[in-house]
């Protein structure tokens, strides 16, 4: 089934055969002109490095144009203007338009709003679907497949989207087992554990690595936290640095969505693990396949 016109809200509404033609679209050579006459509303109410850049560059890329904002004191939404009418207005001015928000469901909002495709680009603490789009598509570029391996997810696993929808996206898969590893205040939601269709268990970094052949890594979402207290309760809790690194498999992949604050050291940086600055540069032609599939 084809994803013209669809929204992209959460990894979940994603088929294993829609994942794979996009990683297949993404590992071939584009025209350029996918994207000709169309424009695509960038439209970030939070802040983004990645995510942003990528998708504007993978517009430019097919040859169209885009729109949009970060700052939204840059906007009428500073006058007041809702966001309900934001993206009303974006609706009348773009073919599709990618939603970046700190409240969860306000992607899923803008798609009831707008008639073009709405592509999630992160909201709130569950969904992150074209991160996870990269994220597998890393491993399967690197591997050629994503079953039967051994997943470590390390972090920050009870307010990062990333990890949640890069957890979400292994049920497409067969995973042998998958390692949950974060402090006690960070365990997942149990809605997310209840969603998991493969072997799982909590461990600790220690233990879990020498069967590891992809580590996830997250950091603490500090902005996330409803207490500040109980962030600092848990910052720094974790670190992957060489040392502990002695006892991985070979072939083990270390990935990061980005940004990194203190969880990998930078000696990681560069050993044969590190692919957290591959996966980053996939950003771009995995969203320049998913908008040549989505873009009517
Ligand atoms: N991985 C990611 O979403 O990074 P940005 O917040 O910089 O977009």
């Amino acid at each position: 089934m084809s994803l013209r016109g669809k929204d992209i809200i959460s990894i979940s509404d994603i088929k294993r055969s829609d994942l794979e033609r996009i990683f297949r679209v993404a590992s071939s050579r584009f025209q350029g002109d996918e994207l000709k006459g169309k424009i695509i509303a960038m439209a970030f109410f939070e802040p983004s490095t990645r995510t942003r850049f990528s998708f504007e560059t993978a517009t430019l890329r097919l040859g169209g144009n885009y729109i949009g904002f970060e700052a939204t004191q840059s906007t009428s939404l500073a006058k007041g203007e809702s966001f309900s009418d934001t993206i009303r207005m974006l609706d009348s001015y773009a073919d599709g338009i990618v939603v970046r928000h700190s409240l969860e469901g306000a992607a899923k909002l803008a798609a009831e709003l707008a008639e073009a495709p709405v592509i999630n680009a992160g909201d709130g603490t569950k969904n992150h679907p074209t991160q996870a789009m990269i994220d597998l598509y890393t491993i399967w570029k690197e591997r050629g497949n994503l079953d039967n391996l051994t997943y470590g997810v390390l972090g920050d696993l009870r307010y990062g989207r990333a990890a949640a929808s890069f957890l979400k996206a292994l049920n497409l898969y067969s995973p042998k087992k998958v390692y949950l590893i974060c402090p006690e205040g960070l365990r997942p939601k149990q809605e997310l554990l209840d969603s998991l269709k493969m072997p799982w268990e909590f461990s600790d970094l220690k233990d879990a690595l020498p069967e590891l052949d992809v580590l996830y890594v997250t950091r603490v979402q500090k902005e996330r936290f409803p207490d500040p207290s109980e962030y600092e309760r848990v910052k720094g809790s974790y670190k992957v640095d060489s040392s502990i690194l002695k006892d991985a498999k070979e072939g083990l992949m270390i990935l990061h969505p980005l940004p990194r604050v203190d969880e990998i050291s930078l000696d990681v940086d560069s050993t044969p693990y590190a692919y957290y600055f591959k996966q980053a540069a996939n950003g771009v032609p995995v969203r320049m396949a998913l908008l040549s599939e989505v873009i009517p």
